[in-house]
């Protein structure tokens, strides 16, 4: 007897409530040790599945999803982020593809005014200098940092988690700046007193602290281009929480290495799990394993929302958060 149950291949381990109820809900394959797939396994998956639940570390392009069987019908991804999922050739197949926005805007915004104060104040170095046993007590000119109240912090990309970004920031005292494809509502600006540029290049030139909010697409990919970098102040600094693919980061480090940017605070990195080994060694520059959305609340309403989209393309109707080319 065939199962009437959707066949789900999971491609990583996900939080125990969300496997527990998948096992319940469909046929559903897990991967319970965790291991990234191989190419072959993801073409594998894309065969035999009616469902396949990937997130960011299974890079679906054209070549691979060309492969896929004639039941796969809905890649339901663990994330927000679908610049790993080649959006038209899925359309293209009659695959649709589905993310999980919304759950993840106030822990990527807290993770965000984190490496703000841990860069412009210092704390790793600081709690650097507690581990290594070096520190030698108070003076007055240790570990100075800067201050953040006061400053001016230009947000690109003023989406949901742009503004989680500046409601907090306001609270630290940061006057807010922002850049976008489309002007907020004014209701917006007033609540947030942000102040919009239409062009990035005067924004970029202009600001202390930039904070990298939007999606990674084809339109943003190096948008924080060599040319753009330079435009920033040298006392400035550089905060991504977004995707590594905004900035070239190999004209990051070249400014980083010149002194023409006070400092980077990075959770994101163009070619992940990869670290350009220059930027360990730079002590004005925090670095975190893209953990801005890793609380286990977040991660669990993550689940929720795939199992939510499954169930209703499962029952013929259209999913709460279908991807569509063009509109991210
Ligand atoms: C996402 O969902 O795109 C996040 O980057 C994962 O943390």
């Amino acid at each position: 007897m065939t199962s009437s149950k959707p066949r789900v291949i999971v491609t990583r381990k996900l939080p125990a409530a969300i496997e527990t109820r998948m096992m319940e809900l469909f046929d559903t394959s897990l991967n319970v040790d965790d291991t990234p797939f191989s190419n072959e396994q993801l073409a594998q998956a894309l065969q035999e599945a009616d469902v396949l639940v990937p997130s960011l570390s299974d890079v679906l392009d054209a070549s691979l999803l060309v492969q896929a069987g004639d039941n796969l019908k809905l890649i339901a991804n663990f994330g927000t982020g679908t610049d790993h999922i080649d959006i038209k050739a899925a359309q293209a197949q009659g695959i649709t593809v589905t993310n999980t926005p919304g759950v993840l805007t106030e822990d990527t915004a807290d993770m965000t005014v984190a490496l703000i104060l841990a860069t412009v104040r210092r704390m790793p170095e600081g709690m650097g200098m507690i581990q290594s046993g070096t520190w030698q007590g108070w003076s007055p000119a240790g570990m100075m940092g800067h201050r953040v109240s006061g400053k001016r912090l230009g947000i690109v990309g003023m989406g949901r988690i742009g503004q989680a970004v500046a409601r907090r920031a306001r609270a630290f005292g940061l006057s807010i700046h922002y850049h976008n494809r489309q002007r907020v509502r004014e209701v917006t600006e007033q609540e947030l007193e942000a102040t919009y540029w239409e062009s990035l290049d005067q924004m970029l030139a202009r600001m202390d602290i930039v904070s990298v909010n939007c999606p990674h697409t084809p339109a943003t990919y190096h948008l924080l281009s060599a040319r753009r970098l330079r435009l920033m102040k040298p006392d400035s600094y550089l905060i991504n929480t977004a995707r590594g693919e905004i900035v070239d980061e190999q004209a990051l480090v070249s400014m980083l290495e010149d002194g023409k940017l006070a400092g980077a605070g990075l959770d994101v990195f163009e070619k992940e799990p990869a670290i350009n080994p220059k930027m360990l060694a730079m002590e004005n520059v925090v670095l975190l394993p893209h953990m801005g959305s890793a609380t286990l609340e977040g991660r669990v309403e993550m689940g929720e929302k795939v199992i939510i989209n499954i169930r209703t393309h499962a029952d013929g109707h259209t999913p709460p958060d279908r991807v569509l080319e063009g509109l991210i």
